[in-house]
């Protein structure tokens, strides 16, 4: 059977590879990004359905309930964003924006995806994105390490809520990945990050999404409440 896979954010970086490894694959998808789909990769796609919209927003949620009622095998939760600043510069709005995309809205679409899945009797899958610094902190991040430290915990409790119903919630920390965020960067820096990694290079996104689609598969069947770190031995231990 066809699996319905939703992915959040996946108009561009790690989940636009997310989706396209799940299309390869023979899934439908489900994308819900900001940009208009005529302005991204996904334009004129077939088996894709895009929702144009913010997943935070009361519209936008009503619009992915009812995408979600006409099936629902995967979410990956994968939308996130930073604002970074120390935490004497760091205002709330940046907490609270970074707080609701990369936490709550991964809490109530996830919510949003149970009761379905529960309904229905789907024994489905939900991928959550943290990154490694949730395990080590990282300087002006107060706010993105919060929520991502949050996500583990988030899907660490979720597991043991619906593991009854066959449902299985696991996250991903990625480290360094090159995305257009990351390549827009001085080269030094980018030098750093790769000294910084054990493998002694970056990430692509096809990395991460191959971690999602092994996690989402009956291979994974008896993986559930676990955080696979995809860093090139980043945190080790
Ligand atoms: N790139 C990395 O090195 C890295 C490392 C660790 C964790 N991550 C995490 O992986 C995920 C993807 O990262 P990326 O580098 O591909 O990011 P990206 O910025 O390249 O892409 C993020 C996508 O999410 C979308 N998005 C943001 N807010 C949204 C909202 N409110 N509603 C709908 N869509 C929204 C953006 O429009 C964009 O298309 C994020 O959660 C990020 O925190 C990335």
């Amino acid at each position: 059977m066809t699996k319905r896979v939703f992915v959040t954010g996946g108009a561009a970086g790690i989940g636009l590879a997310t989706v396209k490894k799940f299309w390869n694959e023979g899934a439908e998808l489900v994308v819900m990004d900001i940009p208009a789909q005529a302005d991204t990769e996904l334009a004129g796609m077939e088996r894709l359905t895009y929702l144009q919209t913010d997943i935070t927003s009361a519209d936008g949620q009503k619009m992915i309930a009812e995408e979600m009622a006409r099936g629902i095998d995967v979410l990956v939760n994968n939308a996130g964003i930073t604002r970074d600043a120390s935490v004497l510069k760091m205002t709330d709005d940046m907490f609270d924006q970074v707080i609701n995309v990369n936490l709550k809205a991964v809490w109530k679409l996830s919510q949003m995806a149970i009761s379905e899945m529960k309904a229905k009797g789907t024994k489905g899958a939900i991928l959550n994105a943290a990154s490694v610094v949730a395990h080590y902190g990282n300087f002006g991040q107060t706010n993105y390490v919060s929520s991502k430290a949050g996500v583990i915990g988030l899907t660490k409790t979720l597991a043991k809520e619906v593991g009854k119903y066959g449902i299985r919630v696991n996250a991903i920390a990625p480290g360094f990945i090159m995305t257009e965020m990351v390549k827009k960067m001085p080269e030094n820096v980018i030098g750093m990050m790769e000294e910084k990694t054990p493998l002694k290079t970056l990430g692509q996104p096809e990395d991460i999404a191959n971690g999602y689609a092994f996690l989402a598969s009956d291979s994974a069947r008896f993986i559930t409440g676990t955080c696979l770190n995809i860093d090139g031995g980043i945190v080790i231990g």
